[in-house]
């Protein structure tokens, strides 16, 4: 099975979310937790944006030591001292450097000719180099690029001393399957690609990060770039959790691991939540508050009789104890018979019958049906004296 690498960008990209702004014990404490997880790469922010990200780069870099910490600069030499700066104490230093080669951005942004982007980019890479042997080169917009002007900017920076070559869908706007093929059309046309890993780094604007980063995995890419609960930018990038227990659900056809310890995936994602006041849908996947609860009749009969019928993730696998099954209008006796049992109420059927008819009325009024409910429900009814 083929490993992914994992670079987690949470902490830079994710921060990047409106309204989110971490300070630096907070980004230590959700560092410490990536380490947990086995992240392979955490990107812990940008030295040159604030004086602010810088100390927390050099804190996050000082103490983590099993996975590679890497910070981002613009291709200028002021961005790419302030990581050399702040990655002094690191054990295992990258620098991520990134220029955008779209003609949009090249032409209204950057105001660069083509010719101008690869000079540029080129140079940063060569003077980063005189301190760092890691670095990571971002072609910003790859998905709006021109394809063949891609590989000629790839080739030069990789032969200038780039390591990881990324292609980010800077603005979601890619698909699996042109995404795929745009990662194949890389791989086997610059011919010193073999030298560098290719990475994929996707945004959530059309809904397809998490899709297009799997499509990436199919097309052979060495790492994927993500984050927790895929805050970001905009829309956000593509999920960690999703990616990682897609690859361990669906091995069989993605034919990749990872090497995280899913079961810190829950306490993650809540810690990711809490200190950014980012709230996760109920409904999100592997983390949502929901994602392992059932409600109705017919699913909660299926899974108290085993629970593959409707689960393909074993809650346990993400750190959870168990599943939940919600008492709600839809549910039926099975789960509310179990319920009861749970709750040390061991009832005849006449009784659980009785039971059972006040509990579907109450949810004519009521969405959810809660432990306390049951208790007053039983305690009214003077089913159990
Ligand atoms: O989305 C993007 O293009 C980025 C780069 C800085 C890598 O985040
Ligand atoms: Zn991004």
């Amino acid at each position: 099975m083929r490993q992914i690498e994992i670079f987690d960008t949470t902490l830079r990209d994710g921060e990047q979310s409106a309204g989110v702004n971490l300070h630096g014990e907070e980004k230590l404490e959700i560092a410490l937790q990536l380490e947990r997880l086995g992240v392979d790469v955490m990107e812990a922010g940008f030295p040159a944006s604030s004086p602010g990200d810088f100390q927390a780069v050099q804190r996050i870099g000082n103490v983590i030591r099993h996975s590679t910490v890497a910070a981002l600069a613009r291709s200028n030499q002021k961005d790419i001292d302030a990581v050399r700066d702040a990655l002094r104490g690191a054990e295992n230093p990258r620098i991520h450097l990134f220029l955008a080669t779209s003609p949009i951005h090249m032409v209204h942004k950057l105001r660069m000719t083509p010719e101008q982007v690869i000079e540029t980019a080129v140079a940063s890479v060569k003077y980063a180099s005189a301190w760092c042997s890691n670095i990571e080169w971002s072609a910003e917009d790859a998905t709006r690029s021109d394809w063949a002007f891609l590989v000629e900017v790839v080739e030069a920076v990789i032969d200038a001393g780039a390591t990881v070559v990324n292609i980010p869908d800077t603005v979601g706007y890619t698909t699996p399957q042109e995404y795929g093929d745009l990662l194949r059309y890389l791989r086997n046309r610059v011919p010193n690609m073999h030298r560098a890993k290719l990475s994929a780094h996707c945004h959530d604007d059309l809904g397809l990060a998490v899709a297009n980063t799997l499509a990436a995995i199919e097309a052979g890419v060495d790492q994927v770039e993500c984050t927790v609960n895929g805050i970001g930018e905009r829309a956000g990038n593509a999920s960690l959790e999703e990616i990682a227990v897609a690859l361990e659900i669906r091995s069989d056809v993605l034919r990749a691991s990872t090497r995280l310890d899913l079961r810190q995936t829950v306490a993650t994602s809540r810690l990711v939540s809490h200190l950014t006041g980012l709230v996760v849908p109920p409904n999100k996947a592997v983390v949502g508050a929901n994602a392992f609860a059932h409600e109705s009749g017919i699913h909660q009969d299926g899974v108290l009789k085993h629970a593959s019928t409707y689960e393909i993730i074993r809650p346990e696998l993400v750190g959870l104890d168990s599943n939940v099954m919600v008492l709600g209008k839809h549910s039926g006796r099975h789960a509310f018979r179990e319920k009861c049992l749970a709750l040390g109420y061991q009832l005849e059927d006449a009784e659980l019958n009785e039971l059972f008819r006040c509990f579907k009325a109450l949810t004519e009024h009521q969405k959810e049906i809660t432990d306390a409910d049951l208790h007053t429900l039983v305690v009214e009814r003077s089913i159990v004296r």
